[in-house]
């Protein structure tokens, strides 16, 4: 197996186009169904954001979808954005997606989606057909669309599956018909990443087709490898990245669009490529799909979980705030979070220590030394709690340490903001 890891930061960066499919295949997943109203917002914050292609919906599947693909299509296509529907290898679903993205194949920024399964098992079993019957359906569906539009996307469904030299052949097929994407989706997420490398490698030899046609790269998660899989698809050649904002999608999901994008703005020696991606966004798109979806983003999912910039370790706390202190930054983290729109963040919990402790209270205006900073964090553990909050270290520094040191100056039962006012006083005198 030849590198995939090109390690050549002189040569040309390739441009890596990003296909979102948030709104279709990320939909498919049970439960996650959005409103109208929910898409059409969605589609615009990932317009905003600088995705390529918007995968709008599959628009045969309901009116509803046909009529969201179409306000979508109205509303958001752009020289920037195009919106792409799904569509199975037939007239009608061909005629359904051509209808719903109309107003963006009239600014040239429509995209229709053709697939057809192409493994033996999803041949013989799900479509009852021989592999000469799909060539045709290939053949004739990609010309069908092509008659609307001129950007078409091919799917060989279960691809990674395929016997490679048909695959290669109905790739041939669709680039003849007029497609201008290939895509070779691990549908059932089987692939481990050096496998995807050497499938992707192989067929796009075989097929050797122009090098205008764009291959792309969709990974489903079932491993836990969709991310990996589809950078090492990148490397191997592909050029159009088909993800889902925090990764939902069937089953266990689809690559997240977050992870293979930071993926590659943090690693520019691994990944030579560039994108007009404003990741900045990614935590406003992020919470939006989590919003709309209802599905919760796990705390520690990579990118986008809401700790996955936070540090709770007296170890780690003690090393990020020294660094912070000389200017630097993300000593433990591999991604900026400030580029995908996010803040390390130093959190007291029972693993705390001294240093965070002292940190959490200036911020709260207290200035502690390092004796009263490990009191208020030692009460502080004694609370139970698993996060304790600034505002917490605060009221115990202000009730119980001072209480502590100068029980004769407290009134007990004092409502708490004359307590704090008094604390405050008391404080000054501290100090001097
Ligand atoms: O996973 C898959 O194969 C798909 C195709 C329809 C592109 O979602
Ligand atoms: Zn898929």
């Amino acid at each position: 197996m030849s590198s995939p890891n090109p390690q050549n930061i002189s040569q040309p960066k390739k441009r890596i186009i990003f296909m979102d499919s948030t709104l279709r295949d990320g939909e498919q997943a049970p439960g996650a169904a959005m409103t109208h109203a929910q898409k059409l917002e969605i589609a615009q914050k990932l317009a905003e954001m600088g995705v390529d292609v918007i995968e709008a919906g599959f628009a045969a599947s309901s009116p509803e979808d046909w009529c969201s693909v179409r306000e979508i299509a109205e509303k958001v296509a752009s020289e920037k954005t195009k919106i792409c529907a799904l569509a199975r290898c037939n007239p009608k679903d061909i005629q359904s997606a051509a209808t719903a993205i109309a107003p963006a194949i009239s600014k040239n920024a429509g995209r229709i989606h053709v697939f057809v399964a192409t493994s033996d098992k999803h041949i013989a079993t799900k479509l009852g057909k021989t592999r000469a019957e799909v060539l045709e359906m290939i053949d004739k569906g990609v010309r069908y669309a092509r008659g609307f539009c001129k950007d078409i996307e091919f799917s060989a469904e279960d691809a990674f599956n395929s016997d490679r030299a048909f695959l290669a052949e109905c790739v041939k097929t669709a680039v003849e018909a007029g497609a201008t994407t290939i895509n070779l989706p691990d549908t059932i997420g089987e692939a481990v990443h050096f496998q995807y490398y050497e499938f992707i490698k192989e067929i796009i030899a075989r097929a050797n087709v122009s090098k205008e046609i764009v291959f792309s790269v969709h990974c489903h998660n079932d491993k836990g490898l969709a991310t990996a899989n589809s950078l090492f698809g990148l490397s191997a050649g592909a050029c159009q990245a088909e993800c889902c904002m925090n990764g939902i999608g069937e089953r266990a999901g689809n690559a997240a669009l977050e992870e293979i994008a930071m993926a590659i703005q943090s690693s520019p020696n691994v990944y030579p490529f560039e994108f007009q991606l404003d990741t900045h966004k990614i935590k406003e798109v992020s919470e939006l799909v989590e919003k709309y979806t209802g599905f919760r983003v796990p705390n520690c999912k990579p990118i986008v979980g809401k700790t996955a910039y936070s540090h709770g370790s007296g170890i780690h706390q003690d090393g990020v705030i020294k660094a912070w202190e000389t200017g630097v930054s993300c000593i433990y983290g591999a991604v900026n979070p400030k580029e995908a729109g996010y803040t390390e963040q130093i959190v007291i919990t029972r693993h705390s220590g001294i240093r965070a402790a002292a940190y959490i209270l200036k911020q709260q205006g207290i200035i502690a030394t390092p004796e009263q900073a490990r009191h208020v964090l030692d009460m502080a553990k004694t609370s139970g709690k698993k996060i304790i909050s600034p505002a917490m270290m605060k009221a115990i520094y202000e009730q119980q340490y001072l209480k502590t040191k100068y029980p004769q100056k407290i009134v007990s039962n004092m409502p708490y903001s004359r307590v704090t006012t008094k604390l405050q006083a008391m404080r000054e005198h501290t100090k001097s």
